[in-house]
This record gives structure tokens, sequence and C-alpha cells, in this order.
């Protein structure tokens, strides 16, 4: 923990499945039906206030999901202090997608860095296809904080990062 208590985050996430979007959303508080794909990695740094009356810098990376920048990936998350693994609710292979992000993660940046799992997308109810049991149950097995969210309809966005925020103050 710097003394600044600045934190490094990085979404991690196949492409479309709303990284971009999530970030945008709990920065800026805007939505783009029309986000663009995200070309190598993108940045955007936020001071949170804390519930403990502390404040915490979130540096915050958002990486590119398309396959073809797949090799960029251990650039960002290599020395991150947290790591947010973003699928898509009503895309199945996007949620096993993080299941081997997970994987590389934990042989590359080690069992130190924290991790949370945002199934994002939920406004998109009734196109479900990974039930919010699975999720939540995978995220328990690898010691991740787990979080519903929807960029769109701006739900659990911010309660997501704040936990993450919260947990790094901690360690
Ligand atoms: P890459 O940059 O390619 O990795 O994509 P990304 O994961 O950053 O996804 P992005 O934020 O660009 O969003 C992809 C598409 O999903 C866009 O059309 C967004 O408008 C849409 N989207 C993102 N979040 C939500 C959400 O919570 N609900 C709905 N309905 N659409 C969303």
């Amino acid at each position: 923990q710097s003394a600044s208590n600045a934190f490094k985050v990085v979404l991690l996430g196949e492409g479309r499945v709303g990284k971009t979007s999530l970030l945008l959303r709990y920065v800026e508080n805007t939505f783009s039906e029309t986000q663009t794909p995200t070309v190598q990695a993108t940045y955007l740094s936020k001071r949170v206030a804390l519930e403990n009356d502390g404040a915490a810098t979130l540096n915050v990376w958002d990486t590119a999901g398309q396959e073809r920048f797949h090799a960029l990936g251990p650039i960002y998350y290599r020395d991150a202090d947290a790591a947010v693994l973003v699928y898509d609710i009503t895309d199945s292979d996007s949620f096993d997608r993080v299941k081997s992000w997970v994987k590389e993660l934990r042989q590359i940046a080690g069992s130190e860095i924290s991790l949370a799992v945002c199934a994002n997308k939920s406004d998109l109810e009734r196109a479900r296809k990974v039930s919010q049991s699975d999720g939540e149950t995978y995220a328990k097995s690898i010691g991740a904080a787990f979080f519903s969210t929807s960029a769109k309809a701006d739900k659990g966005v911010a309660q997501a990062f704040m936990s993450v925020a919260t947990a790094l103050d901690a360690k």
C-alpha cells in the first residue's frame, strides 16, 4: 500500500462484455449503446471516499477484450493490486472466458492479487444464460467478491468499485 493509498486495478473479460461501459458509468456516470471496442488499453483514475472516512485512488486499466489483444494482458495485470473480471450474463462463453483469465492470472500475477467478478448486463434478465448462483458459486470458489451489475441501468457498479477499494485499503 503506497502513501497516497493508490491502487492499480485492471478490468479483464471477453470483448463486448461491458468493461469500458462499467468504468465510464463509474467515473463519468455516462453510458453509450454504441460504445466502441477498446484498442490495447485505456486508463481512468478516481479518488474514492471510504466508509472509514479514509480515501483511496483507484487507477483503473480498461483492457481490450478482443482476442487479437490477448497477449497484452500480462502487461496490465502483472503488477495490479486487483483484477475485476467481467462477463455478460447473456453469454456463457464470456463466463468461461473469465475462468480461463483467472487461471492465467494465478500463474502470472500470483495469489496476492485481489479478485472481483462482475456479472454485467443484469438489465437483460430475459436473455440470461448464466444463472446468478453459478456466478456466485464460481466467485466464492476463487475467493472473489461477486457483483451483479448493469452499466446501462446503473446497478451495482459503484458498489463493485467501492468494495474493491475497501478491500485494498484494508490489506
Ligand atoms: P472491448 O473493449 O471490446 O473489450 O469491450 P468492452 O468489454 O469494453 O464492452 P463495451 O463497454 O464496449 O460494451 C459493449 C456493448 O455492450 C456496447 O454496445 C454497450 O452499450 C453494451 N453494454 C455494456 N454494458 C451494458 C449493460 O449493462 N447492459 C446492456 N444492455 N448493454 C451493455
